[in-house]
């Protein structure tokens, strides 16, 4: 049976504006909303230590603020070079006006 943890609340995301998410016992997170699909992915880039959420969304990608390599966000994949190494993504769920990560 799969297990669901509170994220956050649609409310609390702007479309194609990454957020930073705590949610106890998991890693931070950086969350985004473009248009119904919401995904969370690890917030610490693979590459360096910069913040996913400090970076922006571009063409279903979440760009790094710090050198500009790119993951996709639907797999944490890396797609812009200098990223080379994915980043852990989660499953994300929506439930009314709630989101939850599933596992
Ligand atoms: S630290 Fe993210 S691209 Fe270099």
């Amino acid at each position: 049976m799969s297990e669901r943890v509170f994220l956050c609340s649609v409310d609390a995301l702007t479309n194609g504006e990454p957020k930073k998410i705590e949610v106890a016992e998991y890693e931070p997170l950086v969350v985004v909303a473009v248009g119904d699909r919401y995904f969370a992915l690890s917030d610490e880039c693979s590459h360096g230590q910069a913040s996913l959420s400090e970076g922006w969304v571009e063409d279903d990608l979440i760009i790094c603020p710090m050198h500009s390599g790119g993951f996709a966000l639907a797999t944490g994949e890396p797609e812009l070079l200098p990223c080379m190494d994915p980043v852990k993504r989660y499953d994300v769920v929506r439930d009314g006006n709630a989101l939850y990560l599933t596992s």
